[in-house]
């Protein structure tokens, strides 16, 4: 389905924007794993989590909603008796197997047209390298068969800076012998080691190593969901641009391994409150104010320390750069190419196919912001964060672009045309 922008409103007001998704995907595997009773207050509702969570109950989990709150009794699992399919998802994916190679069992994982591109190398090699037996198509492609083993501790350097990968050898750990040591020098998020903890695993954590040894999670587990700060950002850039905005987002997730964006955004000149700083559990979260300030931002070389942190907020970055004075450059973030799209290939081919200046680099780009733009299709490829980036951009301009695949936006924020106040 195509999606035309055009008219806008500034935007003002309280927002509660969709949960978190990476914390979400965790909270029900955690469910899953857990021998005492798990409660999950404010799960996403989005296709990637939907998928988790049928995935979880062919695995053993049962899964009770009142409310928005769910029940989840685990501790038992027990053999898929269908294919684990993970839909668009790759944390779900990559988690999962993580978690199935050390289970004495079978499982057949797989995905959609776009995740079956998703390179699962990554995770298979450092899983054999603890013992798993994992068969996936040539190059490490999905469908994979998982066939669980008793798997041993390795040493792992975290080099690409992946959450999704430090986590799936994280959960395959908890059923392995000895201890697993995951140095992570790039502190990709940090989500997993926050549940491990609150779950009271054996994890020790000394700056960016982590050591884990096999335990049974056995606890009285509540995991409350705050707002995703991945979502969030997609109305921080629209209030930013859009003339007259004003708005407060409401509980967001501000885990510092997650919000390069606010260093990204002070960088251009923005200024970002964060109001009523509480904590979810372990996680932290605030109330983010934020009204607009265009005409104050200027584009910036952005730090590359700052790309892990911001890597999913990079599409909204670069739609905000786009529409700023001065030049943007973002390198050492050849990891984008690897998402849920190669973001690289799509950003720099949008912004040229509306008239903005940019610049493509192997692990990034270069963009010159634009007064204006023009009306053109725009390639999102089923790839949500492209899809949402483009119909802000196009939105906040009140510029026709037509957007593909807009389907793609209900695996993460069903919510994002009503909280925009977007006609759909
Ligand atoms: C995620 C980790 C990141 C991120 C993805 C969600 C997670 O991927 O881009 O959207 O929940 O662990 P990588 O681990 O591949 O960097």
């Amino acid at each position: 389905m195509k999606y035309i922008t055009g008219k806008s409103k500034p935007l003002t007001g309280r927002i509660r924007t969709a949960s978190d998704k990476s914390i979400s995907h965790r909270a029900l595997m955690f469910g899953l794993l857990n021998h005492g009773k798990t409660i999950i207050r404010r799960l996403l509702d989005a296709d990637d989590v939907s998928r988790t969570m049928r995935n979880c109950a062919m695995l053993g989990a049962k899964i009770e909603h009142v409310d928005d709150t769910l029940f989840v009794s685990g501790g038992q699992i027990k053999e898929p008796n269908d294919i684990l399919d993970f839909g668009n998802s790759g944390t779900g994916a990559r988690l999962s197997i993580g978690l199935l190679s050390s289970r004495p069992m079978v499982s057949i994982v797989t995905g959609d047209s776009s995740l079956r591109t998703r390179p699962m190398k990554r995770i298979i090699e450092p899983l054999c390298r603890m013992g798993a037996a994992i068969y996936s198509r040539k190059d490490g492609y999905l469908p994979a068969a998982v066939i669980g083993n008793k798997l041993k501790g390795i040493k792992y350097v975290n080099d690409i800076g992946s959450a999704q990968v430090k986590s799936a050898i994280m959960l395959a750990a908890l059923a392995c012998e000895g201890k697993t040591i995951i140095e992570d020098p790039k502190h990709s998020r940090d989500h997993t080691e926050r549940l491990l903890i609150q779950s009271g695993a054996d994890i020790n954590i000394y700056g960016s190593r982590i050591e884990i040894s096999g335990s049974e999670i056995d606890s009285k587990l509540e995991i409350m969901i705050p707002a995703d700060f991945s979502s969030a950002a997609f109305l921080i850039a629209y209030a930013l641009l859009k003339k007259d905005s004003d708005i407060i987002l409401k509980d967001v997730g501000i885990n510092p391994t997650r919000t390069g964006m606010l260093n990204v955004l002070k960088l251009f000149g923005a200024k970002i409150d964060l109001m009523k700083q509480t904590s979810f559990g372990l996680e932290p979260a605030a109330d983010i104010h934020v009204a607009y300030q265009k005409k104050e931002m200027r584009g910036a070389a952005i730090p590359q320390e700052l790309v892990v942190s911001a890597i999913d907020e990079i599409p909204i970055i670069a739609a905000i750069a786009a529409s700023i004075e001065g030049k943007t450059v973002i390198k050492g973030a050849g990891e984008l190419r690897y998402k849920e799209s190669d973001r690289i290939d799509l950003i720099v081919k949008n912004l040229t196919a509306i008239g903005v200046k940019c610049t493509e680099y192997a692990d990034g780009f270069e963009i010159e912001g634009s007064e204006k733009i023009k009306s053109a299709d725009i390639i999102t490829k089923f790839d949500h964060r492209i899809a949402m980036s483009f119909i802000i951009l196009g939105s906040v301009f009140e510029t026709a672009l037509k957007v593909s695949d807009i389907e793609s936006i209900k695996t993460s924020y069903p919510g994002f045309f009503k909280n925009l106040m977007l006609p759909y």
